[in-house]
C-alpha cells in the first residue's frame, strides 16, 4: 500500500475516534510531552494521567524539575515502577537546563538519558512536528499484522524490517497527528487480544487480516526450554497416622516453609531408611507430578513409607515434626505439598 494512502486513511480515522483529550495534549508543549512519553514506555494510559497531573503541579516546568531533589522526585514516581525512568528523568532535566532549548531532533533527543530512538521519534514528531519514525510496542503491532511480518522482534533483522516500514509510511507534514493516531490504532484498535479489525480504517489491506493470521502476529519471544529437577519426596507415616514434615531453609524455593523431605532418588531414601535402621513395612512410589517455577520444572515423585519403629528419626540438617495431615492448615506448606497431603486423607 502506499504510504500517502496509510497516511490519509489513519488521519482521517484519528480525525473522528482519535484521542485528542489526554492531558499532555493540553496544554502541549515539548516539557510535557517528553514527561508523559518517559511515563507511557512502560505504563497504561490510564494509569499513567493521574501521576502525570500530580507531576506537573509539583514540577511545572523543566527548571523547577533540574531544580528538585531526586528524592522529591521519586516520590511522585512511586508507584509507577520502573524507577531507572524517574532518576533519568532528573538527569535529563538538568542537562536540558544547562543549555539554552529544549532539544527537537532525534539525534539531539537520543543521547539524553531515558531517551530511546522511538522515545526521540515521539518526543521529536509529537512536540515539533518533525517527520520522525516511533517504534513502539503499539506501533510494532500494528505493522507487523498489516505487513504480515512474522518473527520476533528481538531479532535484529525483524527490528530492522519494522523500522524500514515505520519510515517508509510516516510522513512529512501532519507528522504529530500521524504519531499519536497510529499509537491510538494500536492502543484502541488493533489491540494485542480481541482485535476489533471491522472497525479499523486498515482493513482493506492488512495482511494479517485477510490471510486470518492476526491472533498469530506479532510473533512473541521464543520461550526458553526450562531444565527439569527431578527428586523423590518422602511420605514417611509412622503408626500414629503421622507424616514426618521437614522446614526448609529460610532462602530458594519454599524458602521457610513446612514440606516432605526432599531426596535425589529413591535408592538415597532406602539408604537414608537402612542408616536410620527403620523397619519398612510398606513402600511404594505415586504418579510424578510437575510443579513449574520461573526457572525450571520441578518433577516429585512421592515415596509412601510405612514403618513402625520411627521414634528416634530426625532429620540431620533441619528441624523436623511428626504431623497429622487432618491439621492441614495450621502449618504454613508449600501449595503443592498441601495438595499432596489432602489427596494422601482422600485415600
Ligand atoms: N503510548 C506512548 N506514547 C503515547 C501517547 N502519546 N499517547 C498514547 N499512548 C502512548
Ligand atoms: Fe490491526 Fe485488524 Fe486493523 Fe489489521 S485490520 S491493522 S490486524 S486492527
Amino acid at each position: 500500500m502506499k504510504a500517502f494512502s496509510f497516511q490519509q486513511q489513519l488521519l482521517a480515522w484519528f480525525e473522528l475516534q482519535g484521542r485528542k483529550d489526554l492531558p499532555w495534549q493540553h496544554p502541549i508543549s515539548p516539557y510535557r510531552v517528553w514527561i508523559s512519553e518517559i511515563m507511557l514506555q512502560q505504563t497504561q494510559v490510564a494509569t499513567v494521567i493521574p501521576y502525570f497531573q500530580r507531576f506537573m503541579q509539583a514540577f511545572p516546568d523543566i527548571k523547577t524539575l533540574a531544580n528538585a531533589s531526586l528524592d522529591e522526585v521519586l516520590q511522585h514516581w512511586a508507584g509507577l515502577g520502573y524507577y531507572a525512568r524517574a532518576r533519568n528523568l532528573h538527569k535529563t532535566a538538568i542537562l536540558i537546563t544547562e543549555s539554552d532549548e529544549f532539544p527537537n531532533s532525534v539525534e539531539k533527543l537520543v543521547v539524553l538519558p531515558g531517551i530511546g530512538l522511538s522515545t526521540a521519534g515521539a518526543i521529536s514528531s509529537i512536540a515539533f512536528n518533525h517527520s520522525a519514525a516511533i517504534l513502539d510496542g503499539n506501533v510494532r503491532r500494528v505493522l507487523a499484522r498489516f505487513q504480515a511480518i512474522s518473527g520476533w522482534a528481538g531479532t535484529a533483522s525483524v527490528n530492522k524490517k519494522l523500522w524500514e516500514l515505520s519510515r517508509f509510511y510516516t510522513p512529512v507534514a501532519r507528522v504529530a497527528d500521524y504519531t499519536q493516531a497510529i499509537m491510538d490504532l494500536g492502543a484502541t484498535l488493533c489491540t494485542r487480544s480481541k482485535p476489533k479489525c471491522e472497525q479499523c480504517p486498515l482493513i482493506k489491506n492488512c495482511k494479517a487480516y485477510s490471510q486470518g493470521i492476526v491472533a498469530e502476529l506479532p510473533t512473541s519471544k521464543p520461550k526458553k526450554i526450562s531444565p527439569i529437577k527431578t527428586i523423590v519426596l518422602l511420605m514417611l507415616h509412622n503408626n500414629q497416622q503421622q507424616i514426618l514434615l521437614e522446614k526448609r531453609p529460610p532462602t530458594g524455593i519454599w524458602g521457610g516453609l513446612w514440606s516432605l523431605p526432599e531426596f535425589e532418588t529413591i535408592e538415597a531414601v532406602n539408604n537414608w531408611c537402612c542408616l536410620n535402621n527403620m523397619v519398612i513395612q510398606q513402600q511404594k512410589s505415586l504418579k510424578t507430578q510437575r510443579h513449574t517455577f520461573t526457572h525450571y520444572h520441578l518433577d516429585y515423585t512421592p515415596l509412601v513409607i510405612y514403618s513402625h519403629n520411627l521414634t528416634n528419626i530426625v532429620m540431620e540438617t533441619s528441624p523436623s515434626l511428626w504431623y497429622k495431615a487432618e491439621e492441614i492448615n495450621t502449618l504454613a506448606l508449600a501449595a503443592p505439598i498441601k495438595q499432596l497431603l489432602q489427596q494422601t486423607m482422600e485415600r
